[in-house]
């Protein structure tokens, strides 16, 4: 990973995304594998993350659909559906993008970039990310951020799931030597004020502890679109 140092110079959006997707491609039946292993104590939590941003999105009452930016092999969007919610998949990698349609072939999964949604304006009842802005060069976070407060409908939940440091250095983060891809981890607080800037508001949030020692936490953050927003993106 040494070759993709994400400290040498600044990434530009191709160059990020195609990146991702080249690692993502080669790791995807792995990744699949290891994500239907699951983990009791981790996976109860996530749970009750995942199920109380879909309780906020019922609760919204829209009729659109919620979007997984980065889904993977696409088992949070199952879950979604399984508890009534109407949700689609994006990822970068193709290769994921075909296993998760060969799980659930009647749902929507597409290749397609958070930095570059198809989605209209305001056309998005909630959003998840899971695990999927951590390989965002910081720098380009806020480009995600923009188009999340673009498609997302006024009052729409916002979940972010991310590796987590308390202690993240100056700018709020530091890279991550992530076995998938170059990864930065963000102290959760950086994270919120990020969100802030995009007009989402911190509604809580969560950590996991850490599963061996030398590795990071894992952090949920909640959030939801302001309805009113003033902030200038
Ligand atoms: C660690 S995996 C998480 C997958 C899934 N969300 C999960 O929880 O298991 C990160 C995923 O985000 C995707 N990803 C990263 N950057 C992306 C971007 N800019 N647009 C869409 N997908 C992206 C990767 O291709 C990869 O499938």
């Amino acid at each position: 990973m040494s070759e993709l140092c994400p400290t040498v110079r600044p990434m530009n959006e191709h160059e990020a995304v195609e990146r991702t997707r080249r690692h993502y491609d080669a790791v995807a039946e792995l990744y699949d594998s290891m994500v239907r292993q699951g983990d009791d104590d981790a996976g109860a939590l996530t749970r009750a993350m995942i199920n109380a941003f879909a309780s906020l999105v019922l609760a919204g009452g829209s009729d659109s659909a919620v979007l997984d930016a980065g889904c993977g092999p696409g088992q949070w969007v199952d879950h979604l559906d399984r508890n009534g919610i109407r949700a689609y998949g994006i990822d970068v990698s193709p290769a994921m993008i075909a296993i998760a349609r060969q799980y659930r072939p009647d749902l929507p999964f597409e290749v397609e970039s958070m930095l570059q949604l198809k989605a209209p304006d305001r056309s998005i009842a909630g959003i998840l990310a899971h695990f999927s802005l951590i390989h965002t060069p910081p720098d380009l976070l806020p480009a995600v951020l923009v188009e999340f407060a673009r498609v997302i409908e006024p009052g729409g939940p916002l979940l972010i799931a991310a590796q987590i440091s308390d202690s993240p250095g100056d700018e709020g983060w530091t890279p991550y030597d992530h076995r998938a891809s170059p990864a930065y981890v963000w102290s959760l607080d950086a994270l919120t004020e990020r969100l802030r800037a995009h007009d989402f508001t911190e509604l809580g949030r969560m950590r996991i502890a850490a599963p061996a020692q030398g590795k990071p936490s894992a952090g949920y953050l909640l959030a939801r679109h302001n309805a009113y927003g003033s902030a200038q993106i």
